[in-house]
Parts: C-alpha cells; structure tokens; sequence
C-alpha cells in the first residue's frame, strides 16, 4: 500500500518517525528490524478507511500535508510517521486546549508543525503554510465541504488530494445521512474535486462519519 504503512498480524501499523516513544497509548511493533505503531481504526477515521478497504492513501512518503482539525495528534502523528522526515505535516487546531497535547506530539516530531487556527478562515494562516500535496479535514463543522474548497483554492496543488471525513450530525441533525453525504461531496464536485473513493460506512469502528477521497482538478 506505501512504504511506511504494514499489515503486521493482521493490524494497520506506521513506521514510528520518533522511535520509543507512543502518542495515545497505542502498542508498539517490531517489523523487520524496525518499530511500528499499531494505528487503531476505533480512534482514527483514516485506520478505520484502511480496514474498511480504502484501496489507495494518497499520502505519500515526502509529501507535505495540511491537516485540518488535528486535536491531540491520534491521527495526525500517524500521518507524520507516513511522510517521514523528508515531509511536512501542518496541524491546524482551533482549541488551545487541545493544542496544548498537540505541542506536547510535535516536541518529537520535527514534521509536524503546529497552528493554532480557525479552518474557518485559512488566510490568516497562509503566512505560514506553501503548497501542499494533501488536504485532511476531520473538523465537526457545518460546512466541511466549504471548508475544505476554501482551503483547497489557497493550498492545495493542481492534481492533489483531499481526505475528507464526513460527520453527517454536525452538518445536519434531522436529514437522511446518505442526503447529507451526498450534498457535501456534491460541494466539492462543483469546485473542481473529482472524487476518486467513497468509504460510505465506517461501521463497525466509527458509526457516523463517511471517508471522501477527492483529486483536485483545478
Ligand atoms: C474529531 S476531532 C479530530 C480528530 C483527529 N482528526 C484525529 O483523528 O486524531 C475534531 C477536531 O477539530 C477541531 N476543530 C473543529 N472545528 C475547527 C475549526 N474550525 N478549525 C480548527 N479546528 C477545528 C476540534 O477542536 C477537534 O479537536
């Protein structure tokens, strides 16, 4: 699937970029001589995708990223690990909070860059990021799909990728989910997205969220 992601006993693993150490208590693996952290699909939309047969990540060893909605780093530290060190993943996060466990992730992570910022409103935050190779949003907001244009037209490259995990609850709590699936990836279909893969179920790991992969064609 890509060098730095393994099926090791039947688990989705990632080669740890900061060797010995764990971000959310997730056990470590030894394969071939190198260590790999289990990546648990109940506490990350992406693990749940693979295990659900996701049939490409278009993350890629070297490629810079922008994460929108990185909380604690479950996710995002995973998707560090796959870029290596030659990559870089920007993590946008609006909650000082939460931000704090973040810093605490990128302190061993020289990848990771973190951003204390609203995705809301990604000019103010374009002093700090170039062009990326992908975008992945995890935000519970009610206009992902906006969100995610928006930030594609400032940063995302001619040809590359979203990753997009979709929460029907915060988008719209009375309509039909697949309704609401299909309206926001029809959002990014009028915005220059052709969608590539659609995990419409993330079920049995996580019971409410679709997973969009879409190349941006602009
Ligand atoms: C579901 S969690 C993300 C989990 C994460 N992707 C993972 O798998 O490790 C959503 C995160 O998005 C953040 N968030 C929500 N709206 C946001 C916004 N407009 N801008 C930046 N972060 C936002 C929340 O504070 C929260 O930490």
């Amino acid at each position: 699937m890509n060098e730095n992601i393994h099926f090791i006993e039947k688990r989705v693993t990632t080669k740890n970029l900061a060797p010995g150490k764990t971000v959310y208590g997730e056990r470590l693996l030894q394969y071939e001589g190198e260590e790999y952290r289990e990546w648990d699909p109940y506490r990350s939309k992406f693990a749940a995708a693979i295990r659900k047969g996701l049939k490409q990540t278009p993350i890629e060893p070297k490629m810079r990223v922008l994460y929108l909605g990185a909380a604690s780093g479950t996710t995002s530290s995973h998707v560090s690990d796959i870029v290596g060190e030659e990559g870089i993943v920007y993590c946008v996060e609006f909650s000082p909070r939460v931000m704090r466990d973040l810093l605490r992730v990128c302190e061993s992570r020289p990848n990771m860059i973190p951003i204390l910022a609203d995705a809301r409103f990604p000019e103010k935050y374009r002093m700090f990021i170039g062009p990326v190779d992908v975008i992945y949003q995890d935000i519970a907001q009610p206009a992902q799909a906006i969100i995610l244009v928006d930030n594609a037209k400032l940063f995302l490259k001619s040809g590359g990728y979203a990753v997009l995990a979709i929460k029907a609850r915060s988008i719209d709590s009375t309509k039909e989910i697949s309704l609401i699936f299909s309206e926001e990836i029809n959002i990014l279909k009028k915005s220059g997205f052709e969608v590539k893969e659609n995990i419409e179920s993330l079920k049995p790991f996580d019971k409410d969220h679709c997973m969009v992969i879409g190349q941006f064609i602009a």
